[in-house]
């Protein structure tokens, strides 16, 4: 494992606040920064919003405002959000600023000079939404092949960049970089498109205002603007820094991890590392693409009018209750149909009834039955149990689940050690053993007790990436916060009996109140 971890989500496009798909991408994110810094990691984690364009153009002159006053206005909802959901970045970028302004052209620069960026002619269809251009067999019915809306003709004076060059070298990458991209399902879509037949791509725009100016071409007879996946694909090198002696960029750059949705994935699949390739800089260690959260199996988005507001949702359920949510119900590469209905019954089982419960229950008969002074619990572990067991098996699978975004099983088997604490009380009923005057029974009670507090502190401490501030909150109740304070908790507490030597235990207050589904 590297000592450096970094990861990015995709910029955001200004054109309207985020929705819970920008959430599930940012979480997802945020949860994997969390979870390497618990590694004892050096994370850099960036995230930003994607400023220029037509569609940004267009939206201004909807809403009667300058394009960077909408971009203005705009960012402050996903800047709120963020801070809503606990979203730790290290850096916030908007392709507005002068920093990346600057790496941009330069790279065309490099590239116009080396003779990748040439200037030609483009006539094509062109949807604006996806900002893309698209061939007439794709357009069925003139309209665009990924969104269904209407596509527009267009015919400009345009600069090419040789993508078919870079094809070979790029699929011999994939093939010798298993990892590249993920899932494998995904990876199969690339090497299709890669396999047909790449063309060299437009990479200038003439028809719009709002953009980054191409370099200076006394050749160019129009005004020409970068074209805005260029542009924005940039932002994840340009926030690192001027590339010369640089030490983050060089610190960071090899350790890049772009986590996008699959309506993305070719962008960053294909177009970025071309242009990396054509630029002799080294690809991004790896691209993971995530499906889409659905309504009646239809992109949630704001364009379709199904949008949902993330800071709504976590006024009505909890932050910590929709961070978990999104990642134990769905699975990450798949599309998976969000319904309220789904989201309450989720949370309520998992967090309130297991979860919540578990924490509850435990922290009131620890001190209920063996005083509120610290415990020392460690010959108590060393005994055999089946709790003991589970958390053996199932806490390095969650584990290993991690290192390829596989959160939901990740969970799945936490849950294993959760759902095993409610079993074990109940099948050792500790109540009935308190009653009991026989040693051996009081000391079966205790055995019972500590090896549930073992199991909650494993489950909690792993939790943590996930339910943040629930998390810190339970292991306050449970006395182990020293865990927390660890340098690598992951690392070095997560094994059964790797925790503090004595703990001392508080009744928790509920963690997850069970939630009353509305009517609607
Ligand atoms: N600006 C570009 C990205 C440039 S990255 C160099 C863009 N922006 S976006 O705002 O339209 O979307 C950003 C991300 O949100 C994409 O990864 C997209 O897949 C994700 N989501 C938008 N709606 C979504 C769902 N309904 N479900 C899950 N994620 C979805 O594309």
């Amino acid at each position: 494992m590297s000592s450096r971890y970094y990861i990015t989500t995709p910029i955001y496009y200004v054109t309207d606040a985020p929705h819970i798909g920008h959430l599930y991408t940012t979480v997802a994110a945020d949860i994997m920064a969390h979870y390497h810094r618990m590694l004892g990691q050096e994370v850099w984690f960036l995230t930003g919003t994607d400023e220029h364009g037509q569609k940004i153009q267009k939206k201004a002159k909807e809403t009667g405002e300058t394009p960077q006053g909408l971009a203005d206005r705009v960012v402050q909802r996903y800047l709120e959000a963020w801070k809503v959901y606990g979203i730790e970045y290290s850096d916030f970028i908007r392709t507005t600023e002068e920093r990346h302004k600057k790496v941009v052209q330069h790279f065309i620069k490099k590239l116009m000079d080396s003779g990748d960026v040439y200037l030609g002619s483009y006539e094509g269809l062109y949807c604006i939404p996806c900002e893309a251009y698209c061939t007439e067999t794709q357009a069925t019915e003139g309209k665009c092949p990924d969104c269904h809306r209407p596509v527009e003709k267009l015919r400009e004076e345009s600069y090419f960049f040789k993508m078919s060059k870079y094809v070979a070298p790029l699929l011999k990458h994939i093939e010798t970089h298993p990892d590249f991209i993920l899932p494998e399902s995904r990876k199969n879509e690339v090497l299709g498109f890669l396999k047909g037949d790449v063309k060299d791509i437009s990479i200038s725009r003439t028809t719009i205002d709002w953009g980054i100016p191409m370099p200076a071409d006394p050749k160019a007879t129009k005004n020409h603007k970068v074209y805005v996946w260029f542009d924005a694909l940039t932002n994840y090198i340009s926030a690192l820094g001027p590339l010369d002696k640089n030490p983050k960029y060089e610190q960071f750059w090899p350790e890049a991890i772009h986590v996008v949705g699959k309506d993305i994935l070719r962008f960053h699949a294909v177009y970025w590392p071309t242009f990396l390739m054509a630029l002799g800089l080294p690809l991004p260690k790896q691209i993971i693409a995530h499906g889409w959260l659905t309504d009646s199996n239809r992109k949630i988005s704001k364009s379709l009018g199904n949008a949902i507001d993330p800071i709504a949702l976590s006024k009505e359920v909890g932050v910590d209750a929709m961070r978990f949510f999104l990642f134990r119900e769905f699975v990450f590469g798949q599309d998976g149909e969000y319904t309220k209905e789904i989201m309450y019954q989720r949370i309520n089982a998992d967090l309130a009834n297991d979860f919540g419960n578990c924490i509850n229950r435990v922290t009131n008969m620890i001190p209920k039955y063996m005083g509120s002074n610290a415990i020392d619990v460690d010959s108590y572990l060393k005994e055999s149990s089946e709790l003991k067991t589970v958390a053996l098996e199932a806490v390095p699978l969650a584990q290993k689940e991690m290192e390829t975004f596989g959160f939901q099983r990740a969970l799945e088997n936490i849950w294993k050690l959760v759902s095993g604490v409610n079993r074990y009380v109940e099948n050792n009923a500790p109540w009935t053993l308190a009653k009991s005057t026989d040693p051996k029974d009081k000391q079966k009670l205790e055995q019972v007790l500590i090896h549930c507090h073992e199991s909650l502190r494993i489950a909690t401490l792993f939790l943590t990436p996930f339910i943040p501030s629930s998390a810190k909150t339970a292991m306050k109740f449970l006395g182990t916060e020293w865990d927390l304070s660890h340098p690598a908790p992951l690392k070095t507490q997560l094994t059964w009996g790797a925790g503090p030597k004595a703990v001392t235990v508080t009744k928790s207050s509920p963690l997850f109140p069970r939630l009353e589904i509305p009517k609607e």
